[in-house]
Order: C-alpha cells, then structure tokens, then sequence
C-alpha cells in the first residue's frame, strides 16, 4: 500500500527502512533519498517509527544511533 503518495513510498518500503535503523520520520526519507513534499503521509510513518520504538522497548539496539 502506498502510504505517501508523492515520493511513492508504500509501507513495506517504510517498514524496512525502521528495520535498518530509521528512528524518525526524517530518518525514514532520508533512507528513500527522498523528502516530505504535502506532509499528509507524516503522522501514518511517526506512528510506524512509534510502533517500531515500542515493540523494542527493553531490547538493546543501535537503532536512532546513527540516524
Ligand atoms: S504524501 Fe508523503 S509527503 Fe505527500
């Protein structure tokens, strides 16, 4: 599914990027090569990164380090 329709980002593309490490929203497109134009894909990525953050609470991870 497409979940930010003007850079063409869908959710799998946005899941593997938290998978390696993305930390942020910013994080997220940086990992595309890409920016947020219209902004309305923002909060749907913030809630993906938040799920991501607390289905890891309590394991170690290096993840945000070098976002
Ligand atoms: S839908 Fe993502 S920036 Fe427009």
């Amino acid at each position: 599914m497409i979940v930010c329709v003007c850079n063409r980002l869908s959710d799998r593309q946005i899941a593997a990027s938290i998978e390696r490490g993305a930390a942020s929203v910013g994080s997220v497109f940086r990992d595309h090569g890409c920016r947020p134009n219209c902004g309305q894909c923002i909060s749907h990525i913030q809630a993906a990164v938040a799920d991501a953050r607390d289905a890891n609470v309590g394991e170690p991870t290096l993840a945000g380090v070098f976002a």
